[in-house]
């Protein structure tokens, strides 16, 4: 058998591009290449992109340039741009960096094979298409070895709601649910492999429909069957719709022991006319009112939220609404950024605020949400939480792994393999992390 070829991915962005990432290296796995941690010993090097804000592509672009170096002393190097810039970006990556070989969309990984022999022959390789197969069917052919005792899974993928300042619906197309038997068999498959804790993704995963046995089923109905596979431990899922959070689920969080108490649910702002105006369809009342029913059903779960500001007309009188909101809702994790123009998206058409009130109002946001995850971390001192243990921490014989409510806690002499859920009395809260001892 030839030697094997090494493939080094760059992963940027989210959880679904980390997904992607490990599926693109088992696809082409199977086309003899094994991952290197360097890329200077790769043949080949791909980049897994984010398009979501900011300058992304000008940074691929810079990235690319970075690799040139190494092109030019190994010609036979070959350089693939995959992720949410390839699709937006296309035929455009190789005509201003032509030792780029191999673009390729989201959409059609399951296609690597094809494309990486095309572009091993010498060949400019090209998908941004969305075809009708279902790429998961292909991509999921052949699981690796699973290095720790958490996963993701993708359950579904794209978007139609159309947020004005949102590419993921141009990037990652309409919104697609994986069925029910398939996403079952996947994590039955991790869980035989160590895995004690999965994470459904999607990026509208609480819209999720996917085909079951007897018709299509929700996302609670799923989390319900996954909760009946022994050796799985944790279900969590990320991200959700306001609008998509239905009644079962809500409930799911009440009555699924293994669905953990925490809940990122993107509110983007608390003005109920910058709502409209960013086509949120919801407004900053039924935002905190479903809230209140979540905790109905789950009184300690931790919410966690994104906020946009700066979004276009933003006016002083409509940040203080997301000052307010965020208040009134409490955070126990944040993730607030200025708005970003996305060419294709209607709010880029719009008048923009200038970029020294996004940063300030950016700063007071940061400042408010950093009091509220500050606090609900101490307000773990004292209690006894579920602890899943990942791996060995910095120093000796201490173990890390994540609360129920995602905290990182850190134990010494914990004695304990990784893949070990135990409880832990929490003494002590750090900056970005908790400190415990067992409580058995
Ligand atoms: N500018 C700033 N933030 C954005 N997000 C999405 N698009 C933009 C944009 N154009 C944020 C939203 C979303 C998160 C994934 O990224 O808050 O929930
Ligand atoms: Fe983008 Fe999320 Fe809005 Fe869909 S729901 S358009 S992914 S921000």
């Amino acid at each position: 058998m030839d030697k094997p070829r090494k493939l080094f991915i760059k992963t940027y962005g989210c959880q679904m591009n980390v997904y992607d990432s490990e599926r693109m290296a088992e696809t082409l796995g199977a086309q003899g290449y094994v991952e290197t941690a360097s890329p200077d010993d790769a043949d080949m090097i791909l980049l897994n992109t984010c398009h979501i804000r900011e300058k992304a592509a000008e940074k691929v672009y810079s990235e690319l340039g970075r690799l040139k170096e190494l092109k030019t002393a190994k010609p036979d190097l070959k350089i693939g741009v995959a992720g949410c810039v390839a699709q937006a970006e296309g035929a455009e990556i190789m005509r201003r960096q032509p030792m780029v070989d191999l673009v390729v969309g989201p959409q059609s990984y399951h296609r690597l094979p094809e494309l990486e022999a095309k572009a091993r022959g010498g060949q400019k390789a090209l998908d941004t298409d969305f075809p009708e197969e279902d790429k998961f069917d292909r991509l999921a052919a052949r699981p690796k070895a699973r290095r720790g005792p958490t996963a993701f899974l993708t359950v579904q993928e794209g978007c139609d709601k159309f947020c004005a300042f949102c590419v993921v619906p141009y990037t990652r197309g309409a919104e697609v649910s994986r069925p029910a038997p398939r996403v079952l068999t996947e994590a039955r498959d991790l869980v035989d492999r160590g895995v004690r804790e999965i994470t459904l993704l999607g990026q509208n995963v609480n819209a999720y429909h996917g085909a079951g046995v007897d018709g299509d089923w929700s996302l609670a109905r799923l989390i319900h069957a996954l909760a009946g596979i022994d050796g799985l431990e944790r279900i969590r899922f990320t991200t959700s719709h306001p609008n998509d959070m239905t009644d079962d689920l809500i409930e799911a969080h009440g009555t699924c022991a293994k669905l953990m108490p925490y809940l990122h649910l993107p509110v983007q702002a608390g003005s109920d006319r910058i709502l409209k105006r960013m086509n949120r369809a919801h407004t900053a009342e039924s935002y905190i009112r479903l809230v209140e029913r979540i905790r109905a059903a789950r009184p300690d779960i931790l919410m966690s939220g994104d906020f946009i500001v700066g979004f276009p007309e933003e006016t002083e009188a409509d940040f203080q609404a997301t000052l307010d909101l965020v208040e009134e809702v409490t955070y126990g994790y944040a993730y607030s950024f200025k708005y970003s123009t996305r060419p294709g998206t209607p709010a880029a058409e719009r008048a923009q605020v200038p970029e020294d009130e996004k940063a300030d109002r950016l700063q007071r946001l940061q400042a408010l949400l950093t009091r509220q995850q500050r606090a609900a971390q101490d307000a773990m001192v004292g209690r006894v939480v579920g602890v899943l243990f990942e791996r060995e921490g910095r120093e000796a014989g201490q173990m890390t792994g994540k609360s129920d409510y995602l905290h990182a806690v850190h134990v010494r002499d914990a004695g304990v393999a990784p893949g070990t859920l135990a409880p832990v009395r929490i003494t002590g809260s750090g900056r970005n992390s908790l400190a415990g001892e067992l409580a058995v």
